[in-house]
């Protein structure tokens, strides 16, 4: 491995930045964003330090689900744009530095798109088998729903051939059905259109529903291929087209699945999935004020090819799902961060955004980020998340989170210079309204989150060993601090933080070290000696945090 791999493999290092082009920036002042909007911020994105946007959906849709229901796959909704100012934004962005991924919807369409307004109408109709149907009356399924309150099957039927078919998700999204190779090579087509305008892959949503065969007879389901046959192949075609595009696969399993998700230790699957379960391990973790879950998701993860690479995150658009904990530890995280049924949501998540969950302390929110670019993986924010954003919860269920993002202290948040009734979704009041929480203000702020997350993200850059390298928990005597290293060849970081508001001295005693190694601190001024036996006591505040850089005399990296 030479420091250049870091470019063919650019995702292992890469700072994902999710943000919906809809509520971002409005430039024609209709209240709704649009790409001009984005293509007049990417260089703030630019300037934060990420290297790769995550669109969410922006194709013409019935928005039933915010823009996961589509009606045209080739598409860019027209309240956005054009796929002219789509190429604008895509070929921008990679001058300053940053791919673009997209989201990619097909586990299902919405109940508007042509194919299924066809293949509802008939039988006989060239689209029927595009779908999944049956004609028996379903059994119970209300427990296999995504939605709980708004579903209560995965069946719907529908009047016009007495069929049922079946949705995994609202009713209004009919799941295709990927055993049909003539929906196979649609996908396939459909991705191959959006690469070809400039993109570097796809965040592939509810990877799992989208192979499963639910429905297909069970005889002919054992005739077919493997369905991870087809995540092969499209993994395959993605790096035919592209070269070094990317799936990003949205799987919240646990781990023995997730492994098969990546294509096991051959990682020719998906290239890198969401870290859920490290994601849940964290919010119980910083509820109890003990490491140990964190500590133990982390080592627990499966071993995976090094071409494959774990995506971490701390909030993202959807409900923060706690749904892989057990009942009482999901209780103990309520309790922690949103006790108040409002702030819950299909009884296993929470609809709040991180620094409201912190009551606002500065100190534990940013100790939160700097843990999450110490990760061994590839960190995603959610757009807002660089200036502590919070959440509105008079909106409905996810929507809570998904307000405009905040620019300015002006009118709308500098978002839109519509009048604020045709705002496409409110912007947030209160506390977290843009009067205290905006980026024109933290931007000239060196105090402000925002700068500590370019630090932070700057420091990610340039610690190669946190996206490829080895992975330890070390050894130190409280519960409540999580002590880690990342090594990769001459380069190893030891991270520390404390998830507990007491101050701790954490005896750390470093393997293959001692005297001639020293630690230099990485987001602030200070070196730290250590001894014959490679031994340090470090001072940590209540919530405090630490990333120390193993310098052994003589090196020649930059400090
Ligand atoms: C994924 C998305 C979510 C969407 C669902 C159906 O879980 O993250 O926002 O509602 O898929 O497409």
């Amino acid at each position: 491995m030479r420091i250049t791999d870091t470019s063919d493999l650019w995702w292992k290092t890469a700072v994902v930045y999710c943000l919906d082009v809809e509520t971002f920036m409005d430039w024609n002042d209709d209240g709704c964003g649009d790409f001009e909007g984005l293509a007049q911020r990417l260089d703030y994105l630019a300037e934060l330090g990420v290297t790769c946007l995550w669109l969410m959906p922006f194709y013409p849709t019935a928005d039933r689900d915010d823009g996961y229901d589509i009606t045209d796959f080739y598409g860019v909704d027209p309240r956005l744009g054009t796929h002219g100012d789509f190429v604008e934004v895509v070929r921008t962005a990679n001058d300053r530095g940053m791919r673009v991924i997209v989201d990619l919807v097909v586990n299902h369409t919405s109940n508007r798109h042509p194919w299924f307004r066809s293949a509802e109408a008939s039988v006989d109709s060239p689209y029927r088998d595009f779908y999944v149907w049956r004609s028996d009356p379903p059994p119970d399924t209300s427990s296999e729903v995504v939605f709980p309150d708004k579903e209560n099957s995965i069946w719907q039927f529908s009047e016009k051939t007495g069929e049922w078919y079946l949705h995994r998700f609202y009713r209004q999204q009919p799941d295709l059905n990927v055993t049909d190779p003539k929906v196979r090579d649609e996908i396939a087509k459909a991705m191959g259109f959006w690469l070809e305008l400039g993109l570097s892959g796809f965040r592939m949503d509810a990877v799992p529903f989208l192979l499963e065969t639910q429905g297909t007879d069970k005889a002919e389901a054992a005739r077919l291929p493997d369905p991870h046959e087809f995540l092969r192949e499209l993994r395959g075609f993605v790096g035919r087209r592209t070269g070094s595009g990317v799936l990003l696969g949205e799987v919240n399993l646990p781990h023995p699945q997730q492994a098969e998700f990546f294509g096991g230790e051959n990682g020719n699957e998906l290239t890198m999935l969401f870290d859920f379960i490290g994601m849940q391990s964290l919010y119980l973790s910083l509820a109890r004020a003990d490491a140990g879950p964190l500590a133990k998701a982390l080592t627990d993860r499966p071993a995976v090819s090094p071409d494959s690479q774990w995506a971490t995150f701390v909030r993202n658009h959807d409900e923060l799902t706690l749904d892989k904990l057990s009942d009482a530890e999901r209780e103990e995280v309520f309790a922690a961060f949103g006790p108040d049924p409002r702030m819950q949501v299909y009884g296993r998540g929470l609809r709040r955004r991180l620094p409201p969950m912190l009551d606002g302390d500065p100190r534990r929110i940013r100790m939160v980020y700097s843990l999450l670019f110490s990760l061994p993986g590839t960190p995603v924010l959610f757009y807002g998340e660089e200036i502590g954003m919070g959440e509105d919860l008079d909106l409905e269920g996810r929507m809570a989170v998904r307000t405009p993002m905040q620019w300015t202290d002006g009118p709308n948040g500098g978002f839109s210079r519509a009048p604020k009734r045709r705002l496409r979704r409110p912007v947030v009041s209160g506390g977290y309204g843009p009067e205290h929480v905006n980026v024109a203000a933290q931007r000239s702020d060196p105090e402000s989150l925002l700068s500590f997350m370019k630090l932070l993200i700057r420091r990610y850059r340039e610690c190669p060993e946190l996206g490829w390298g080895q992975f330890e928990v070390l050894p130190q005597p409280h519960a409540e601090v999580l002590a880690h290293l990342c090594r990769w060849e001459d380069g190893t970081l030891v991270a520390v933080h404390n998830l507990g508001a007491e101050p701790r001295t954490v005896p750390l005693t470093l393997e293959g070290c001692d005297s001639t190694h020293r630690l230099a601190d990485l987001l602030q001024d200070g070196t730290t000696p250590l001894s014959d036996a490679g031994r340090a006591d470090l001072q940590l505040e209540g919530y405090g945090y630490r990333w120390l850089r193993v310098v052994a005399d003589g090196s020649r990296r930059l400090l």
